[in-house]
Formats: C-alpha cells, sequence, structure tokens
C-alpha cells in the first residue's frame, strides 16, 4: 500500500503544463518520440497520484494549437500516443471513476483519435472521481473568441443583453465551463511562461515552476509541488490580515 503524504489545504483544480520531453529525449541522444513516450507514463502516473491524493480537477496540457506546427512526424507520433494511451487507460479509468473531457478543437485531430477520445468520454460521463481535462489542439485565445462569438450571436438572436454579460456567464462559455478554475498551475522543464493555456482561468491561479523535465515528473515531484502550494497565502486581492481573520 503507498503511503500518501498528509497536505492541507489541497488545490481542488490543478493544471499542468507537461513541457520538456524533447530535451529529456535529447540528453539521452534520443528522438523527441522516445521523450513523449516517456512523458506518457508520467501522465499516467500524475493522473493516479491525483485521484488518490484527492485532487478533483485536474487539466493537461497535452497539444496546443501551435504545436500543429511541429515536423509532421512528430505530430503523428504524439497523435499515436494520445490514442494507444485512451484505449489502454479506458477500463482504469472507469474502475477508479475518472471522467474525462477534452479542451480544445476535437474536431481538428486526426480522425482516429478523435473516435477513441470520444468514446472514452461518453463511455466516462457518469463518473463521479477524478475530472481528467485533456488539453488538445488547444489555445486560450481562441478559446475565448469562440466564447466571444456564442456570447455575441445570443446578443445579436436578441436571447440576451449586452448589460446580462458577466464572468459567469463569460466562463459557461469556455470549455472548462462548469468546473473550477485552477487553484494550482505546475509548469515543468524551467520554461516560466503561461503559452496561451487558460488564460481566463488561472487569473487567481498559484504559480508553481520547477526544473524537473516532465518524463522525470512523478508522484514525488507532484506531491512536492502540492505541498508548496499548502504553504502559500491565497488572498484574491485582500490584505494577508483580512485572510488570516477569517
Ligand atoms: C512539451 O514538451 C510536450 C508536448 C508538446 C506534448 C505533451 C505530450 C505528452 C506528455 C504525451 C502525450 C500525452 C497524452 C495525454 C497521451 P516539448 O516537446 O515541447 O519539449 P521541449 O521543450 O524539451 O522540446
Amino acid at each position: 500500500m503507498t503511503v500518501l503524504p498528509v497536505i492541507q489545504p489541497l488545490p481542488v483544480h490543478v493544471a499542468i503544463i507537461m513541457d520538456g520531453n524533447g530535451r529529456w529525449a535529447k540528453d539521452r541522444h534520443q528522438p523527441r518520440l522516445f521523450g513523449h513516450k516517456a512523458g506518457v507514463d508520467s501522465v499516467r502516473e500524475i493522473v493516479e497520484a491525483a485521484r488518490e491524493i484527492g485532487i478533483r480537477h485536474l487539466t493537461l496540457y497535452a497539444f496546443s494549437t501551435e504545436n500543429w506546427q511541429r515536423p509532421g512526424l512528430e505530430v503523428k507520433g504524439l497523435m499515436m500516443l494520445l490514442k494507444t494511451f485512451l484505449q489502454a487507460e479506458l477500463d482504469a479509468m472507469k474502475k477508479n471513476g475518472i471522467r474525462l473531457d477534452c479542451f480544445g478543437q476535437k474536431e481538428r485531430l486526426p480522425d482516429d483519435a478523435r473516435a477513441v477520445l470520444e468514446r472514452v468520454i461518453a463511455e466516462t460521463a457518469d463518473c463521479p472521481g477524478l475530472r481528467l481535462n485533456l488539453a488538445l489542439s488547444y489555445g486560450s485565445r481562441t478559446e475565448m473568441l469562440r466564447a466571444v462569438r456564442e456570447v455575441g450571436s445570443r446578443c445579436a438572436a436578441g436571447q440576451l443583453r449586452p448589460e446580462e454579460i458577466d464572468e459567469q456567464l463569460f466562463s459557461g462559455c469556455l470549455y472548462s465551463a462548469g468546473q473550477p478554475d485552477p487553484d494550482l498551475l505546475i509548469r515543468t522543464s524551467g520554461e516560466q511562461r503561461l503559452s496561451n493555456f487558460l488564460l481566463w482561468q488561472l487569473s487567481y491561479a498559484e504559480l508553481y515552476f520547477t526544473e524537473t523535465r516532465w518524463p522525470d515528473f512523478r508522484r514525488e515531484q507532484f506531491f512536492e509541488a502540492l505541498q508548496i502550494y499548502a504553504s502559500r497565502q491565497r488572498r484574491f486581492g485582500k490584505t494577508g490580515e483580512q485572510v488570516e481573520k477569517k
């Protein structure tokens, strides 16, 4: 039996930019796909660890709208890894109550990967446990423009008045509708930027950057990030004294 650390408070929603697969592979004189394959093992381990410790929502940036510009073979390899990962994990997800969702342009994914993705989303729709969101062909600006278009067309159709548009309504038009904003963003591999990831939803998130490359980011490193999160004081614009009084 694995012993879980006691971490209080736990973030409800953790978002992760899984960076560094390519450099991890390069250090080992291997092709980039070798790094992505090792990255899938980290995905598996972190999903499991998140579920065990009691994280309710986990969002993983697996493929950005910009990633389509990568060499064709790398894109193909990533899509193949996605498909085999989902096929291999479906039973375990159902058994462990994990519900899958996709943030992003599902329609741009290759037919075979999209079909498996849609099947796993449908088959896990009633799972009551961890909500796992894979950001696939995802870009935050595109997501917000999509929301603006939806709001705009509802206004144009006379179903909505501009003064009725508030943060809650806008949030409800994003891929993350109905889910809380991330409390913690983790980015691996030393880069300190958001790369067009959840720009609206991350407004009040705590940011955690680590030099560890994604394939080396496992349970221990994940729990370390959660410990650091637990040690921070979140103020949401208030003073430290106001927060402490609560
Ligand atoms: C960033 O590393 C990683 C990606 C663009 C892809 C992430 C994909 C995986 C972890 C595997 C597939 C995921 C699933 C859910 C099956 P990089 O290639 O930009 O690394 P580099 O910055 O070192 O080149």
